[in-house]
């Protein structure tokens, strides 16, 4: 695995060399590239291709360069529908999902990276392993000490249950967190916002009974604190939640237990 730094030189252009004929709508990928399998360091290449003959979403276009011009390049995808959450990378600077954004949003030549400051385990995929801890370690399940009032089920007033709303739909992209400054300096004790995300929709769930006991495991200077509000998180994030709101309902519930 390699520490993500961006490659230095560019290298090998593939795909279409000529001048755009007629009916065609050439663009360039610049795309980075590390293979663990040599000791060569990460590189850029270039991949041309006709934006005619394309689906218009950059994972089309990741898909069509594997297809037809390099069967190395290596990604993940899974759903093609912003739901699974695993085509997440950087696309000129911009965190997003490759799926869900356009070709045609991104002006001029498409550069695209893995997630920021994580490791890479090959080309676009970044190495997910810490950071699934991190969200193993909130224990993302709805934990009780009472029997269910109904003996079957849980209910949830239409009430209580909106109060999960920008929150529920989180897909784990991780595009939040590889994005806010403070994870890149602290990742090792601070949990980022995806995870304090999903920290806070077990807290606001009416169903949960363990708040106090996951507050005690957040109130920390580093887990939750490191948070410095700077907005990376709610900027970045594809499915339009807010971490940083979800963070902050965090700290002030911690702030009037403590009062
Ligand atoms: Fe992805 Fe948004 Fe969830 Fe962060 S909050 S992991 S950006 S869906
Ligand atoms: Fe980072 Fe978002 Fe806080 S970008 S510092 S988690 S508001
Ligand atoms: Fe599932 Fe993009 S492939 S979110």
């Amino acid at each position: 695995m390699a520490e993500f730094t961006l490659p230095k030189n560019s290298r090998i252009t593939k795909g279409r060399t000529h001048q755009a004929e007629a009916g065609e709508r050439l663009k360039t990928l610049k795309i980075y590239r590390y293979d663990p399998d040599n000791s060569a360091n990460p590189r850029w290449d270039h991949y041309t291709i006709d934006l005619a003959k394309c689906g218009p979403m950059v994972l089309d276009a990741l898909i069509k360069i594997k297809t037809e011009i390099d069967p190395t390049l290596t990604f993940r995808r899974s759903c093609r529908e912003g739901i699974c959450g695993s085509c997440a990378m950087n696309m000129d600077g911009r965190n997003g999902l490759a799926c869900t954004t356009p070709i045609a949003d991104v002006k001029g030549e498409v550069q695209i990276t893995p997630l920021p400051h994580m490791e890479v385990i090959k080309d676009l995929v970044p190495d997910l392993s810490h950071a699934y801890a991190q969200y193993a370690s909130i224990q993302p399940w709805l934990k009780t000490v009472t029997s269910p009032p109904s003996g079957k089920e849980r209910l949830q007033s239409p009430e209580d249950r909106a109060k999960l709303d920008g929150l529920y739909e989180c897909i784990l992209c991780f595009c939040c967190s590889t994005s806010c400054p403070s994870y890149w300096w602290n990742a090792d004790k601070f949990l980022g916002p995806a995870v304090l995300l999903q920290a806070y929709r077990f807290i606001a769930d009416s169903r949960d009974e363990a708040t106090g006991e996951r507050l005690d495991q957040l109130e920390d200077p580093y887990r939750l604190y490191r948070c410095h509000t700077i907005m990376n998180c709610a900027n970045v994030c594809p499915k339009g939640l807010s971490p940083a709101k979800a963070i902050a309902e965090t700290k002030k519930l911690i702030a009037e237990r403590t009062a």
